[in-house]
């Protein structure tokens, strides 16, 4: 017999996406160098004439029908190139590699490149929702060619999420590395949103004095409204967690020193190469990166003062928090939503931002309520460059930002860091100000540099001798 679909890389995801294909209805091969690896798919398959698995290349590509179609669920990196170079003499023209990892955008564009040059399809695929999505429905960003996504098309649309509507959570998304680039986006998206749970976090526990059990309760009562989100529901019950260990709470014997594999740091990058401001995702890169410098942090807390913490009704403060949050996470996805539509005519990629949206809705770590109408926002008028712009968000954000900018200072006066919530509300601030004072620093370029400016009463560029 041969199998429908076959999987590289039996970690934890590989091994749960190729359980969920198998599951629904698709005969798959699965192959690692890893032998363990290997018997373990094999026995939690159950029946190897459904799901089965090799060590060795050649048995793992002669057993999968043709056109093959073949996912890699590795590293992204080197890994992906080595694993792509073993395949590649057992393939035939017209089999399709599909690259499910966090694989930089640009590799994948090369891949893609050479690999058509020998007949081969290749699909670079963003995958979200972590081990449990792999296994029971995950968000799937696929891009590539066209044509070639209609093999997996069944495949990816039998095993992806379903929305609340029945709606299957993948879509072709369009050429070359768009499927990467997106989920390099929607993960800037996650650095950002998870940033701004931290920061609300730390105020209602320093300045509110919440307990764990508090902030489970209203983390849990968030998730029932419109902050609905996994996010917000998996932070109720990282409050309730016991610490197996000993006494307590597991989240308060976890070093504060948050690691990162890349993907938000180059959203960062890439916003800043293309011009498109995203404040709340590059604050998120950089809090990581001041996490890290923990030994620094605890001798530099001795060498200053912190100003005490005025207390203020506790209710209040909740409420703040919450307007807060929905305010910042609106913020995340305005400024992702605006880097991908410039990345869009940047390279060309065709993103239908309404679609995107769509197949976020369920099964990605971004999944939230929110979603639904960032959807029906850009399916009213898809020229909406920036969802400040949309009439729904222009009210959801009046009525939030009062709170927002209240909770802000209110931290700013304990001494307690919230720069992704400070950089949603400046970013929304400048955004939407008519004049900002950046003529002063055209007038200093031009004053040190001859850079020249432009007026706001005439046409052209302009110098001065400035100070003659
Ligand atoms: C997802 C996640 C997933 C991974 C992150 C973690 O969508 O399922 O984003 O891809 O958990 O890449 O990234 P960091 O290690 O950089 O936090």
């Amino acid at each position: 017999m041969k199998y429908d679909f076959g999987m590289v890389g039996l970690g934890v995801m590989g091994r749960n996406f190729i359980l969920n294909v198998a599951e629904s209805g698709f005969t798959s091969m699965g192959m690692d160098l890893n032998k363990e690896s290997v018997e373990a798919l094999i026995s939690e398959g159950g029946d190897t004439n459904k799901v089965n698995a090799t060590t060795k290349t050649e048995e793992f590509v002669a057993s999968l029908s043709s056109p093959r179609k073949i996912m890699m669920l590795v590293p992204a990196g080197k890994a992906v190139d080595s694993v792509i170079n073993s395949l590649l003499p057992h393939l035939d023209k017209g089999d399709l590699l599909i690259d499910g990892g966090n694989s930089f955008y640009k590799d994948t564009d090369r891949r893609e490149e050479a690999l058509s040059k020998r007949g081969i399809h290749f699909l670079g695929v963003g995958v979200s929702g972590g081990a449990e999505g792999a296994r029971k429905g995950p968000s799937i960003m696929p891009g590539g060619s066209a044509s070639a996504y209609q093999y997996i098309k069944p495949i990816f649309e039998a095993v992806a999420a379903d929305a609340w509507d029945g709606e299957p959570c993948v879509a072709y998304l369009g050429p070359k590395s768009a499927g990467n680039y997106v989920k390099m986006v929607h993960n800037g998206i996650e650095y950002g949103m998870m940033q701004l749970t931290g920061e609300i976090y730390d105020v209602l526990r320093k300045a509110g004095g919440l307990s764990n059990d508090e902030l489970h309760k209203i983390f849990s009562e968030w998730n029932e409204g419109r902050l609905k989100s996994f996010l917000v529901e998996i932070t109720s019950e990282i409050f309730s967690q016991k610490d197996e260990e000993g006494d307590g709470r597991l989240i308060d014997k976890i070093l504060d020193k948050a690691k990162q594999k890349g993907t938000g740091k180059w959203t960062s990058q890439n916003a800043m190469d293309i011009g498109i401001p995203v404040p709340t995702i590059d604050i998120a890169v950089t809090m990581r990166a001041i996490s890290a410098l923990r030994e620094e942090r605890v001798k530099a807390d001795e060498l200053y003062d912190r100003p005490d913490v005025r207390k203020m009704d506790k209710d209040e403060l909740v409420d703040w928090a919450e307007q807060s949050l929905y305010f910042g996470f609106i913020c995340a996805y305005c400024q992702g939503l605006h880097q991908l539509a410039e990345a869009s005519k940047e390279y060309e990629y065709h993103l239908d931002l309404a679609l995107i949206a769509k197949i976020w809705r369920a099964g990605c770590i971004i999944r939230a309520e929110l979603l639904e109408d960032i959807m029906k926002a850009f399916n009213e008028n898809e020229q909406i460059v920036n969802l400040l712009m949309a009439p729904d968000f222009i009210n959801k954000v009046n009525g939030t930002v009062g709170s927002a900018r209240k909770l802000v200072l209110y931290a700013m006066e304990c001494a307690i860091p919230v720069p992704g919530l400070a950089n949603s509300l400046t970013y929304f601030d400048a955004f939407t100000a008519s004049e900002l004072p950046l003529n002063l620093i055209q007038a200093q370029r031009d004053y040190f540099g001859s850079h020249t400016y432009e007026r706001k009463d005439k046409e052209g560029s302009f110098h001065t001798e400035w100070g003659k």
